[in-house]
């Protein structure tokens, strides 16, 4: 896509990575983009770069408002590499540019590009006159980098948070009021979900420090997806519920199973939850994603997680399911547990362990039936899925 100015003398110079489906693991369904910004003024700002394998075309975006050469900063709001990968390419030809981390990048920039470009690190407060315009720096850490850091151009209050407030969503329009609604929401909840959520502590305190400061925001410019325009603290707030952990009358039911006993306790289960009248989500993990899984989790009340046992312990995919969710830590939730076994269980006491190591509320009961559940076993199951619903009410 080609470069657009979002402000005056402000310009869109991403590119939008319309294919890709695995970003280190999350299920990218709609591509992603790369953003960064060039602001056009008596010196010439690029904050941010793009995965090196679009250095290309970052060129072409920035060669189409002024030359390389002409470029006198180059902010790098934190190093992970989908943002600085096309560095190292920039700046063969940007030879006046002065590569700008904070005080955390340094040592980032030197295990990922060595030492052979100067860099100047800059602190919260910090501002760098351009010329008409004012940029002013606020560190961020851990969020979600130990070295991320928000730029903020004073004169057009524009904030350019890199990964926070961020969406995985490639789109040839560059602000929300012109893609679905919906999707956006959506995809901004599974980029908080799969990124951002074990970090809600950082996120809460950063938000209230920003909420602080009292300075203007008319936009909010992320890394990923669209610019936040027509109510970028709409975006704000979203994040403000998620890190509190702010939830809806929904129930997620994650299982496996191998000969079909799992499925059914599960499918009783979600009629018993259903019956109290809270809404049900419902995933077969190995037909399934975890990105999406973790989504619907994020605003649930409880998670009832389901698994047989294969050789004394729970099937591998539901392992792999809680070491991601364990690792993701979402907070205020219920966890039960539930599965089926043939000659000896194993892997309801072993969810049960992952779980409470994770630092999860676990139910205290949790139901496991042998071979095949009976039609009594399977009220039972009902019984529980009811028992959870009254229980996440
Ligand atoms: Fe989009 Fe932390 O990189």
């Amino acid at each position: 896509m080609t470069s657009l100015e979002i402000a005056r003398d402000i310009f869109w110079v991403g590119v939008v990575d319309w294919n890709i489906r695995d970003f280190h693991g999350y299920f990218t369904r709609r591509g992603t983009t790369y953003n960064a910004y060039l602001l056009r003024d008596e010196r010439n700002v690029l904050v941010d770069t793009v995965k090196h394998t679009f250095a290309d075309e970052l060129e072409k975006n920035i060669s189409e408002i002024v030359d390389l050469d002409e470029l006198d900063y180059i902010i790098l709001n934190h190093l992970e590499m989908d943002h600085s990968s096309a560095l190292p390419r920039i700046v063969e030809k940007a030879k006046n540019a002065k590569v700008i981390v904070s005080p955390r990048g340094k040592n980032a920039f030197i295990r990922h590009y060595g030492e052979g470009i100067d860099v100047e690190t800059v602190k919260t407060g910090d501002k760098l006159k351009t010329g008409r315009r004012t940029l002013m720096f606020i560190e961020a850490p851990m969020l979600h980098w130990p070295d991320s850091m928000f730029t903020y151009v004073a004169e057009d209050a524009i904030l350019m948070p890199n990964d926070a407030f961020g969406q995985h969503l490639a789109s040839s329009k560059r602000f929300d009021d012109e893609v679905d609604g919906a999707i956006l929401i959506e995809e901004a909840a599974k980029y908080y979900a799969n990124i951002l959520m074990p970090l809600w502590k950082p996120i809460a305190r950063k938000i209230e420090e920003v909420v602080a400061m009292e300075i203007p925001i008319k936009m909010i410019a992320p890394s990923h997806g669209v610019i936040w325009r027509s109510d970028p603290m709409k975006i704000v707030s979203a994040y403000r519920r998620w890190s509190e952990g702010e939830s809806k009358e929904k129930v997620v039911i994650v299982y496996d199973s191998m000969w079909g006993s799992t499925t059914l306790m599960a499918r009783a289960i979600a009629e018993g939850v259903s019956s109290q009248g809270l809404e049900v989500k419902f995933f077969k993990i190995r037909e399934s994603d975890m990105t999406e899984i973790v989504t619907e989790i994020l605003e649930a009340k409880a998670v009832v997680v389901g698994s047989p046992t294969i050789n004394t312990s729970m099937f591998p995919s539901v392992g792999s399911f809680l070491t991601y969710v364990g690792g993701l830590k979402p907070v205020g939730k219920i966890w039960a547990f539930f599965g089926s076994y043939g000659w000896g269980g194993g892997a309801v006491k072993q969810m049960v362990e992952v779980a409470k190591k994770a630092g999860f509320d676990v139910y205290e009961r949790s139901m496991e039936v042998q071979y095949v559940p009976t039609r009594r076993e399977l009220e039972e199951c009902f019984g529980f899925g009811r028992e959870i619903a009254q229980k996440a009410k």
